[in-house]
C-alpha cells in the first residue's frame, strides 16, 4: 500500500500535460491543449488537457481523468502501478506502508505464484533451447510452423520434457515450495510433472504476468488430449482470460478493433505477421467477463471462424451475449479447412488482410443467411428462424441499430417488415419488463438497507416530499399532512422526475465541488457545502439521480472531519466514479434546464460566471431543485383529485384539496423566493 500523503504528492507533482504529453501531441488552445484522443479513433481533435485543473477530458468519447487515470486507461495499469510509474518519472520516493497480515499474505501468495510461473516458464524455454530432444522436437516443430525466434521469446514457448520428475525436482532444489507447485497444476497431486512431452505456450494476464500455460501434444494418433491447460487458481481464472491480451491492448485500441480467433497458434502467426489487434478465446465459448474485457480497448468485433468449424452455428446463439454487451460484431468465414493461421501461411499477410477485410460479414446478417440456408424449403424451420433472428437483434440497446437491422433482416428473409418490427417490439419490451422488475428490485432493497442502517437523515425543521416509495403501501399517501409533514406518494413514474431533477441536482452538485469551501455567510462563518448541506439534510436521500449521492455523502464526510473542499480532491479523487462526475460537472458549461425560463416564466438574468457568483448560485440552485418536487407533488396530487373526483369520493376530495393547497403555498413561496434574489 501506498501511503495517501505519497499519493498526494504523486498527483500533486505530476502534471497532467507532461505526462499525457508523452503519448498524444498536444497543441495549445487558448489556456488549454488539444490533441487527437487516444482512446478512440478521430480526425478532428476533441481531446482537451487542461493545465489549470489538472485534468484531461475527451468531447468525442467522454474518457476524462487525471494523470493517474490517464496511465490506467493508456497503458491498462492497475492504480498502484500508475502511481508507481509517476512516482519514478517524477523522482518521487515510495515507502510503502504495511499491509493487513491478509492483504500481505493474499499478496505474497500471489507474488510467489507469478514468480514459480516465470521460473517454470524459463525451464521450459531453456528445455526447449539447451537440449537436444528439446531441439530437434520442440524448437524445430515451431520453426516449421514459420515462428521466428524473437515470436517464441515473446510468446513464452518452451517443452516439457517427457521425464517424469525433472521440473518438479528441479523447482524443489530451488527452494520452490510443493504446495504452490501443486497449485499452479505444475506438479501432479502424486509429486510428478504435469505437462510432460509437449510444447508449451505461456498464458499472460494484461499486465503481461505468466498465470498459466497451455502444453500441446506432438504425436499423433495418441489418446491423450491435444492440449492441456493450467487448472483454475488465484491468478489464472479461464473465463476472465483471453490469450494474447497483453499483447494485443495496444494494437486493439489503436485501429478500433479486435479480431477473435481460437486458438494459440492463430494468435501467434498473426501477431508475428504484423497483425497484432488479435486474441483468442482458448477454444471455449466467450464469457461476459472476456467480452467486457476487449471492451475496454474497443467496441467493435471481428470473430474468425475455422472453414471446417462444426460448431458455428453453435457458437452463433452464444454471440447473443456479445450483443447485449453493445458491442459491434462483424464474422468472417475462412475457407474449407483453414484455420487463421493455417490460411496465413498459405496465402501471405497482404492476401490475408484483405480476405478478413472483404468477407467480415455483419454478424446478424450472417446468421440470418447461413440459417435461411438450412431451412431452405422448410416453412417451420423458417419460423424458428425469425424468432431465433429476432430474439438477437432484440438484445441490442440502440434502437437505432435494432431498426436498421429489422430492414435488413426482413430484406434478406423475405418478411413483411413490419412483421419484424412487431415482433421486436414485443421482445424488447419483455426484455425491458424484466430489467424494469429487476431494477425496481433491487432499488427497493438498496432503499430498505439505507434506512436500516439509518441512513435517511429528514431534518425536522422543513419536511420535504419525496417521490420514492421507500414507504410500505398501507400508509395513506399525505396522511401526516394535518402535522404540517408531507409523506411521500407511492405513486408517480419516477423515471420521468429522475431526467427532469438531473440539472437541479447536477447544479447542487456542481457548487458543491466547484465552491464548496467559500464563505457563504460570513457573520455565521459558514461555508456554502455546511449551508446546502445543513438545507439538502432532508432531501439528502431524495436524489433521483443516485450517482449524485456519492458526492454528497463524500462532502458530509469532508465536513465532518473539517478538511478542505476543493475541486482537485474531487477530481484526483480515488474512487473513478467520484472523479468523473466532478470532472463532468466542472467541464460542462454553465447549463439550465432547457426552457426554464418559458415554463417558470423566471427570467435567470444576466447571469454572472458561477465562480463570482457563488453565493446566490447555491441559494438558488437549493430553491430551483426543492421548486421542482413540490410542482412534481402538485402534479401527481391533481391527479389524484381527478380520480377521486370520476369516484365521486367526496371525503377523499376535500382531502386530496387540502393538500393541494398546502402544497401550492410552498411553490408560491419558493418560486417567490427565486424571483426575488438579486443576481448582480
Ligand atoms: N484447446 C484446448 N484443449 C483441446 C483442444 C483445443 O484447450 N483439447 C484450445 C487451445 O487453446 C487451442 C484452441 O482450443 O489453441 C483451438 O484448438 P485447435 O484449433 O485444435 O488448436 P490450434 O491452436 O489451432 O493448434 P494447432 O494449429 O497446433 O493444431
Ligand atoms: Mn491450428
Amino acid at each position: 500500500m501506498i501511503p495517501a500523503n505519497t499519493v498526494q504528492e504523486i498527483i500533486d507533482t505530476a502534471k497532467v500535460e507532461d505526462v499525457v504529453g508523452d503519448y498524444v501531441n498536444l497543441k495549445r488552445r487558448g489556456v488549454n491543449l488539444i490533441g487527437n484522443c487516444p482512446f478512440h479513433n478521430e480526425k478532428t481533435p476533441s481531446f482537451t488537457v487542461s493545465p489549470t485543473k489538472n485534468i484531461y477530458k475527451c468531447f468525442g468519447c467522454g474518457k476524462a481523468g487525471n494523470s493517474v487515470q490517464f496511465m490506467m486507461d493508456h497503458e491498462q495499469y492497475s492504480f498502484p502501478e500508475a502511481l508507481k510509474y509517476l512516482a519514478k518519472k517524477y523522482g518521487i520516493e515510495i515507502a510503502e506502508v504495511e499491509k493487513s497480515p491478509e492483504q500481505r499474505q493474499e499478496a505474497q501468495l500471489h507474488d510467489s505464484l507469478y514468480i514459480i510461473n516465470e521460473y517454470a516458464r524459463d525451464y521450459y524455454q531453456e528445455q526447449m533451447l539447451e537440449t537436444d530432444t528439446g531441439k530437434s522436437v520442440a524448437l524445430h516443430y515451431f520453426k516449421e510452423r514459420g515462428f521466428r525466434e524473437e515470436t517464441i521469446k515473446k510468446f513464452g514457448l518452451g517443452f516439457a520434457p517427457e521425464k517424469k520428475d525433472n521440473f518438479t525436482l528441479n523447482a524443489v532444489n530451488k527452494g520452490y515450495k510443493a504446495d504452490l507447485l501443486k497449485k499452479l497444476g505444475l506438479t501432479t497431486n502424486y509429486g510428478s510433472d504435469f505437462f510432460r512431452n509437449r510444447v508449451m505456450f505461456a498464458i499472460h494476464n494484461l499486465s503481461g504476468k505468466v498465470i498459466g500455460f497451455g502444453g500441446r501434444i506432438l504425436q499423433k494418433n495418441v489418446k491423450a488430449p491435444k492440449y492441456i491447460n493450467s487448472p483454475e487458481t488465484e491468478i489464472y481464472n479461464k473465463s476472465r482470460v483471453l490469450y494474447g491480451s497483453y499483447f494485443a491492448k495496444k494494437g486493439i485500441r489503436k485501429l478500433d478493433e479486435c479480431i477473435m480467433v481460437e486458438g494459440y497458434t492463430d494468435v501467434i502467426s498473426l501477431h508475428q505477421a504484423g497483425i497484432d489487434n488479435v486474441v483468442a478465446s482458448s477454444g471455449t465459448s466467450l464469457t461476459v467477463d472476456q467480452i467486457q474485457l476487449v471492451k475496454r480497448f474497443s467496441q467493435n468485433m471481428k470473430i474468425l471462424y475455422d472453414g471446417d468449424a462444426a460448431g458455428v452455428k453453435a457458437a452463433l446463439r452464444g454471440l447473443d451475449l456479445v450483443l447485449e454487451q453493445d458491442m459491434n460484431v462483424r464474422v468472417v468465414l475462412l475457407p474449407e479447412g483453414e484455420d487463421p493461421d493455417s490460411y496465413l501461411q498459405k496465402v501471405g499477410t497482404t492476401a490475408f488482410r484483405e480476405y478478413i477485410t472483404d468477407n467480415a460479414k455483419d454478424f446478424i446478417l450472417f446468421k440470418t443467411q447461413l440459417l435461411l440456408e438450412e431451412a431452405a424449403g422448410d416453412p417451420i424451420k423458417k419460423a424458428e428462424l425469425i424468432q431465433d433472428i429476432v430474439s438477437s437483434i432484440a438484445k441490442i440497446p440502440d434502437p437505432i441499430k435494432r431498426s436498421l437491422y429489422v430492414k435488413e433482416c426482413s430484406n434478406v428473409m423475405g418478411v413483411d417488415e413490419n412483421l419484424l418490427i412487431a415482433e421486436s417490439n414485443k421482445t424488447v419490451s419483455q426484455n425491458e419488463e424484466k430489467k424494469k422488475q429487476e431494477r425496481a428490485n433491487r432499488i427497493r432493497r438498496e432503499a430498505q438497507l439505507a434506512k436500516r442502517k439509518g441512513q435517511i437523515a429528514r431534518g425536522e425543521a422543513v419536511p420535504f416530499p419525496s417521490e420514492e416509495s421507500n414507504f410500505p403501501e398501507s400508509e395513506t399517501p399525505y396522511a401526516n399532512i394535518e402535522q404540517g409533514n408531507l409523506a411521500p406518494s407511492n405513486q408517480g413514474s419516477s423515471q420521468e422526475s429522475k431526467s427532469s431533477n438531473e440539472f437541479q441536482e447536477k447544479d447542487i452538485i456542481r457548487i458543491l465541488i466547484s465552491s464548496g469551501n467559500r464563505i457563504f455567510d460570513k457573520e455565521e462563518n459558514q461555508t456554502i457545502a455546511q449551508f446546502l448541506l445543513m438545507n439538502l439534510e432532508e432531501v439528502l436521500s431524495d436524489f433521483d439521480n443516485k450517482k449524485y449521492e456519492i458526492i454528497l455523502n463524500e462532502v458530509v464526510r469532508l465536513v465532518k472531519d473539517k478538511k478542505e473542499i476543493t475541486p482537485g480532491h474531487f477530481t484526483n479523487h480515488q474512487n473513478a466514479e467520484i472523479q468523473q462526475i466532478a470532472i463532468d460537472v466542472l467541464h460542462s458549461p454553465f447549463e439550465y434546464s432547457p426552457n426554464w425560463e418559458e415554463i417558470h416564466n423566471m427570467p435567470l438574468r444576466n447571469q454572472t460566471m458561477p465562480e463570482e457568483n457563488f453565493a446566490n448560485d447555491g441559494m438558488q440552485a437549493l430553491q430551483r431543485f426543492k421548486l421542482k418536487k413540490v410542482i412534481k407533488m402538485c402534479e401527481l396530487n391533481q391527479g389524484r383529485i381527478q380520480t377521486a373526483m370520476n369516484e365521486k369520493d367526496e371525503d377523499q376530495i376535500m382531502k386530496l384539496l387540502k393538500v393541494q393547497k398546502h402544497l401550492l403555498e410552498m411553490r408560491n413561496v419558493i418560486a417567490k423566493s427565486l424571483n426575488t434574489v438579486i443576481i448582480k
